[in-house]
């Protein structure tokens, strides 16, 4: 069993991102500039913001955090948008995610130049994506894909079960690993919370990539030997032995599952991290351009 260290990784890719910013800087280009809106005060969009601004920092990244009280209108986010859209000093930037109730999510995302959705969320990017044409691609599965690439794991010919349809990681994972590319050409099967038999679908599965949000989900029983298994889920737990009071648990059971695997991420240390780094890719792409 290889373990998949996300947390090695991004800071290998940060490492690379942050000697490219250097040689940019020093031929008197400005550094790539991510902003962030944030609105409201929700405990792991908070940290997921917070994250984002470190990983800018260690990449040479100048960062803006942009805040909104949960009361914000629409019309007030998307004046801002237009703002960020316009403004040459901005590669990227992204609007965390979930946005209160009275707003229409989808239609802030449209209002995202596509050039600097480096979230990757826009219809625009995601229809790029679908078609195999350059674009931004979702931070989770993008920073997935990186791992199974620098991991060398075989995907060519090989069954993945995508477990979770969302727009952020179930739908661009499944198009991902059946492109023809390498990583790629899987056979993929998406199940979700209508799919009957997902224990013996998950059976026949190479590559699991398990994106439900359901902590423990996947069971022993449920994996081949041999298999590849990818967890991105990140619930957070009681637990009164941490100070916080909680921790995070995966869709995995990891430790009656991992003796089982060929690779395996843990949680937390595993997509996590990648996900940020792919957004840090996403943005110094932003900034030289697709
Ligand atoms: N909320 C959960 N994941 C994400 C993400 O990748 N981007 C944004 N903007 N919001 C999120």
């Amino acid at each position: 069993m290889t373990l998949i260290d996300g947390k090695k990784t991004a800071a290998e890719i940060k490492q690379e991102i942050a000697a490219e910013v250097k040689e940019m800087t020093a031929r008197g280009e400005r550094a790539p500039h991510l902003a962030a809106i944030l609105v409201g005060h929700d405990g792991g969009s908070e940290t997921y913001v917070a994250n984002k601004v470190k990983a800018c920092a260690e990449c040479g990244f100048e960062s803006s955090l942009i805040r909104f009280e949960d009361d914000v209108t629409e019309e007030r986010l998307l004046e801002e948008i237009k703002k960020l859209n316009e403004n040459p000093e901005i590669d990227g930037f992204i609007v965390q995610l979930p946005l209160p109730r009275h707003i229409d999510e989808q239609r802030i995302i449209r209002a995202i130049d596509p050039s600097k959705d480096v979230d990757g969320f826009h219809p625009i990017n995601v229809g790029n994506m679908s078609i195999g044409l350059p674009g931004f691609v979702s931070a989770t599965p993008a920073g997935i894909m990186e791992l199974l690439r620098r991991y060398g794991v075989e995907t060519k010919g090989k069954r993945a079960v995508v477990l979770g349809r969302s727009n952020i990681v179930g739908k661009p994972m499944a198009t991902l690993l059946m492109q023809k590319s390498n990583p790629g050409n899987c056979t993929v099967t998406v199940c979700h919370s209508a799919t009957p038999d997902i224990k013996e679908i998950c059976r026949e599965a190479d590559i699991i990539v398990a994106a439900l949000g359901s902590p423990g989900f996947v069971t022993e029983d449920m994996v081949k030997p041999g298999a590849t298994v990818i967890d991105v889920g990140t619930t957070r737990v009681p637990d009164s032995t941490r100070k916080s009071g909680w921790r995070l648990r995966g869709d995995v059971d990891f430790d009656n599952v991992a003796p089982k695997c060929e690779f395996i991420t843990p949680v937390p240390g595993g997509v996590g991290p990648m996900t940020i780094c792919s957004l840090m890719m996403n943005t110094l792409k932003a900034k030289k351009g697709l």
